[in-house]
C-alpha cells in the first residue's frame, strides 16, 4: 500500500489521497473519473473554487474601504465557472467579444460585467453597450473614438488602462506593465485622453487601470504600479488587475490570496489615498489550482530518460512550450517517484514534452497520470493540432462529477469545415 502523505498547495483543496493510495478530486477517484469520462479530462473541484472566490472576497472586504473582486475569466472561460463566481458574489473580467458572449450565456448580470482589450472592435463594443456592461476599460483614443460614434443612451462607465512602466517579474510573454508592452496608455499620453474622458458625453471616468503581469511571485512592483499611477491625479476608483502567481509543483510557496490582498491594498493606501474603491482582477489565483488533468499512458518507450506519452498534450496544456511551465505529475493511484523520465504528448513535433524532467513510479501503459494546476489557461488554450478532440470539463464535489464542457468529437472537427 502507498504511503498516505498530504498532498502539497499544487493540488485542489478538496483532493487528498486515500490510505490505499489512490487520488480523490472533491470526493470523486481519479481513476474512476478517468473510466467513466474517458481521458484526457480536465477535473476542477468546485469547492476549491469557491473556497478561493470567497477567500478574495473577505480579504478585500476587510481591508479596503470599498471594492470589488473580478473573476478573470480569460483563466477559465467556461459558463458553470462564470455562474459558479457570479454566485460568490464576483464580478466578472471579460477581454473580448467571446468571453462577453459567454459571461452573457451564463446568466451574469451585465452590470457586473467589466469589458477589457487593447483592441476592441466596433462589434465588441457595440454589443458590450447594448447588454449594458457596467464598465469598459479604455485601453487607448480610438476606445473612446468607437463610443463616442456609438453615441450610447446613458453614457458609459468606463477605466483608463495605464502602462505604468513597471514591468512584473515573470515570463517576458506575461509582463504587460513595462514601457513598451502594447497594453494601456503611457503616462505621458495619459493627461490628454483623461482630459478627453472627462469633457466626453459618452463616458463616465470612474478611475484607473493597471495589470502588471501574470505569476508573479514576488508583490513588491503593485506599490511601484499604485505609485505610478499617483502623479495622474485623484480618482475614486483604482484597478490594480490581477497575476498573483500560484504553485505548480511540491515546494512552490506563492505568496497566498491574503497577502496579495494585503500588498495591493496596502500600495493603494500608501499611494493613492485610504478610502478608494479597490479592484482587483485575479483569474489564475482563482482557478490553477483547482483544476487536475488526467492523462492515459499510451506508450512507454526506452530512452534516457525513457519517454512515457500520453494521450494528450500540447493541445490540452500549451503552458509549457509557451512559457517554459513547469509541471509535476503523478500515476493517480501510485503516487511517488522511482522512474525518471520524459512526460511527453502525442502531438507532431518534439516540442510537444509536458514535463521534461518527471519521475514517476515505474508508469505503465493505460495507467492515468494525474496533472495538478491545470485549471487556469489549459482550457483557456486548448486547440485541435493533429485534429485532436479537446477534453471535457468536469466539475467535482462532495463525491459526484458532472460534465460542464463536453468532450469535442471527430464530428465537431469538421462542423465548421465547408468542404471543397
Ligand atoms: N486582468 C487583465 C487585464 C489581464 O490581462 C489578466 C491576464 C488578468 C487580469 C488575470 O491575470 P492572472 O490573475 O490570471 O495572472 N496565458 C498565460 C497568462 C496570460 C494572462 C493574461 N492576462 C498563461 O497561461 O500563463
Amino acid at each position: 500500500m502507498a504511503a498516505t502523505r498530504a498532498l502539497s498547495a499544487a493540488w485542489p483543496l478538496s483532493s487528498r489521497l486515500t490510505e490505499a493510495g489512490r487520488l480523490e478530486v472533491g470526493g470523486c477517484d481519479a481513476v474512476g473519473l478517468a473510466e467513466e469520462f474517458g481521458t484526457p479530462v480536465y477535473l476542477l473541484d468546485e469547492d476549491d473554487l469557491r473556497a478561493r472566490a470567497r477567500a478574495v472576497r473577505a480579504a478585500l472586504e476587510t481591508r479596503a474601504a470599498d471594492g470589488e473582486v473580478l473573476f478573470a475569466s480569460k483563466a477559465l472561460p467556461v459558463t458553470a465557472v462564470y455562474a459558479l463566481m457570479a454566485e460568490e458574489g464576483l464580478s466578472i473580467d471579460v477581454a473580448s467579444g467571446g468571453e462577453l458572449h459567454m459571461a452573457l450565456a451564463a446568466g451574469v448580470d451585465p452590470t457586473r460585467i467589466y469589458l477589457h482589450g487593447n483592441a476592441k472592435d466596433d462589434s465588441e463594443l457595440r454589443t458590450a453597450v447594448a447588454a449594458g456592461v457596467g464598465c469598459v476599460v479604455i485601453d487607448n483614443a480610438d476606445d473612446l473614438r468607437r463610443l463616442e460614434a456609438l453615441a450610447p443612451a446613458a453614457p458609459v462607465r468606463v477605466l483608463l488602462r495605464i502602462n505604468p512602466d513597471v514591468a512584473g517579474d515573470t515570463h517576458a510573454a506575461m509582463s504587460t506593465g513595462q514601457g513598451d508592452a502594447k497594453f494601456g496608455v503611457a503616462l505621458d499620453d495619459a493627461p490628454a485622453l483623461l482630459a478627453r474622458l472627462r469633457a466626453s458625453d459618452a463616458v463616465v471616468l470612474d478611475g484607473l487601470h493597471v495589470h502588471i503581469g501574470s505569476q508573479l511571485l514576488d508583490l513588491a512592483p503593485f506599490a511601484r504600479a499604485a505609485a505610478a499611477l499617483a502623479p495622474l491625479g485623484d480618482f475614486g476608483t483604482y484597478d490594480l488587475g490581477g497575476g498573483l502567481g500560484v504553485a505548480y509543483r511540491d515546494g512552490d510557496e506563492p505568496p497566498s490570496l491574503e497577502e496579495w490582498v494585503d500588498a495591493v491594498v496596502g500600495a493603494v493606501h500608501d499611494h493613492l489615498g485610504p478610502d478608494k474603491r479597490i479592484l482587483l482582477e485575479p483569474g489564475r489565483a482563482l482557478t490553477a489550482n483547482a483544476g487536475v488533468t488526467l492523462y492515459r499512458v499510451v506508450t512507454v518507450k526506452p530512452g534516457a530518460p525513457p519517454w512515457v506519452a500520453v494521450d494528450g498534450g500540447m493541445s490540452d496544456n500549451l503552458r509549457p512550450m509557451l512559457y517554459g511551465a513547469r509541471y509535476q505529475a503523478e500515476i493517480a493511484d501510485r503516487f511517488g517517484g522511482g522512474t525518471p523520465c520524459r512526460l511527453v504528448g502525442k502531438h507532431c513535433e518534439s516540442g510537444d514534452v509536458l514535463i521534461e524532467a518527471a519521475d514517476l513510479a515505474d508508469p505503465r501503459p493505460g495507467e492515468v497520470i494525474a496533472l495538478p494546476a491545470t485549471g487556469a489557461y489549459g482550457h483557456a488554450l486548448a486547440n485541435n493540432y493533429n485534429g485532436v478532440p479537446r477534453p471535457p470539463v468536469v466539475l467535482c464535489r462532495d463525491g459526484d462529477a458532472r460534465v460542464v464542457v463536453r468532450r469535442e468529437t471527430y464530428d465537431d472537427l469538421l462542423r465548421r469545415d465547408v468542404g471543397l
